[in-house]
């Protein structure tokens, strides 16, 4: 399975903070905001990634990411001139999909829990449409919305409902089988301009394809959009990573642990960023990793 990572928009509900640069570049406490839905790929033991973003921030990301080897992953890089909406992303990149299967994650989600690794590895194996990951919010009319019967079926989705039917949001992290880039292009603007992606998961749900995961409240998701949001999930990730000792969304220690790289690569890539405390955690990961394999 490819994953795509949206990284795009203008961000305008953070303006002024991000006239001159991209959300997704902000930080969200101690790392930038894209290492979280790179992070939750990379978990579902996705290596192939394509970052789609604005002609502007392409640059940047390359900096930051680079072609991903760091990381044991393959990443490439695509441009979406204009803010199009998010289903755009799979006619951006078609090429790249290729007639695969592909995961998209949007740049400013943030997702946490017990067992990511196993909810992902078991959506994985359930895709044969798509795959949706609900979660209780307090506003539903903020998000996509999606009803389940009383035995886990999707019966709607509705996006932003001045009325919702659940408080059920459907978050930014979709799985699909190799239709999706052919329905992504049946898929007509919505009022807004845009191509949104609940048309295309409507499109799976009419054929009976498409299947909504319930994340319980042992999860965490939050996007990170507005200036609350973006300082509760910083609130979030500070006081979670104090608790338990471990790092969310550390790219580097997530490619360690998931096998695609080794303890000398992750402790190199912990050693370039030695000023900060990120970069000691990286190199700590690093020996204790080396250390526990030696014993
Ligand atoms: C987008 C989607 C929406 C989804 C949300 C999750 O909304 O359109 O369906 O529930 O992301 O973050 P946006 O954040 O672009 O308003």
């Amino acid at each position: 399975m490819k994953g795509i990572v949206l990284a795009g928009g203008s961000g305008t509900r953070l303006h002024p903070v991000t006239l001159p640069m991209s959300k997704q570049l902000l930080p969200v406490y101690d790392k930038p905001m894209v290492y979280y839905p790179l992070s939750v790929l990379m978990l579902a033991g996705i290596r192939d990634v394509l970052v789609v973003s604005t002609p502007a921030t392409v640059p940047a990301l390359r900096v930051l990411l680079g072609d991903g080897s760091a990381l044991g992953l393959d990443i490439s890089y695509a441009e979406q001139r204009e803010p199009r909406g998010i289903a755009d992303a799979f006619l951006v990149g078609e090429r790249f999909v290729d007639g695969e299967e592909c995961a998209l994650i949007l740049g400013d989600n943030l997702f946490d829990g017990p067992d990511l690794p196993g909810l992902l590895a078991e959506a994985r194996r359930r895709v044969d449409g798509c795959v949706l990951f609900g979660y209780e919010v307090d506003d539903p009319r903020r998000y996509a919305v999606g009803e389940l019967d009383e035995r886990g079926n999707l019966l709607s989705l509705e996006e932003k409902p001045a009325r919702p039917r659940s408080r059920r949001a459907v978050t930014g992290l979709y799985l699909y089988n190799k239709e999706v880039v052919d329905i992504a292009k049946e898929v007509r603007p919505s009022a807004r301009g845009e191509l949104e992606i609940t048309d295309v998961n409507r499109v799976y749900l009419a054929e009976g394809k498409a299947s909504l995961v319930s994340m319980g409240s042992e999860y965490q998701w939050c996007d990170t959009g507005t200036c609350d949001s973006l300082l509760a999930a910083a609130e979030y990730v500070r006081e979670a990573q104090r608790s338990n000792g471990r790092r969310i969304a550390c790219i580097e220690e997530t490619a360690l642990r998931m096998g695609f790289v080794d303890a000398e690569t992750c402790y190199k890539r912990g050693l370039e960023m030695r000023h900060s405390e990120y970069g000691r955690y990286v190199m700590d990961v690093a020996r204790s990793w080396s250390d526990s394999r030696q014993r």
